[in-house]
């Protein structure tokens, strides 16, 4: 089924001029960009965001990064949309991303990871309504 998947293009990657060569990959795999915007996060923000990974050792510094520049965040649709952008990211950590993958490519570590893509679709549908209005969203 078309479905959708959130996207962030990280700070690590907006700060390389990534932007157009992340999206081309994310495209390449079949996903359709249906909303974009770029933000500079507030604080209050990337907290609420990730606020499911408050109690983890990494989330200050996680939080810091993620507001030390300006964020493309994305809807995308496609077939399967989760997984295939999952597919096309890769790994989490650079290290362990297959060949080919956005964060083999382009990420500098397991905090600048260039991208962060929803994990399920309960959590795109969460996700999606944190950064879009309806009406920003055009398939
Ligand atoms: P993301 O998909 O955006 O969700 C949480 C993020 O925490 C993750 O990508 C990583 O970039 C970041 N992170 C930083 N340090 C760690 C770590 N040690 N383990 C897992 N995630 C980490």
């Amino acid at each position: 089924a078309v479905t959708r998947t959130f996207s962030i293009i990280k700070p690590d990657a907006t700060r390389r001029n990534l932007t157009g060569a992340v999206t081309k990959k994310l495209e390449d795999a079949g996903l359709r960009v249906v909303a974009s915007k770029r933000i500079q996060m507030t604080k209050e923000q990337a907290e609420g965001f990730y606020a499911v990974h408050s109690e983890r050792p990494f989330f200050n510094d996680l939080v810091s990064f993620m507001i030390s520049g300006p964020v493309v965040v994305q809807v995308l649709e496609g077939e399967n949309a989760v997984k295939a952008n999952r597919d096309v990211m890769g790994a989490t950590n650079p290290a362990d991303a297959a060949e080919g993958t956005i964060r083999k490519e382009f990420a500098e570590s397991i905090e600048a990871n260039s991208v962060h893509g929803s994990d399920s679709e309960e959590n795109a549908k969460i996700e999606i309504d944190y950064f879009f209005k309806a009406d920003e969203i055009v398939g």
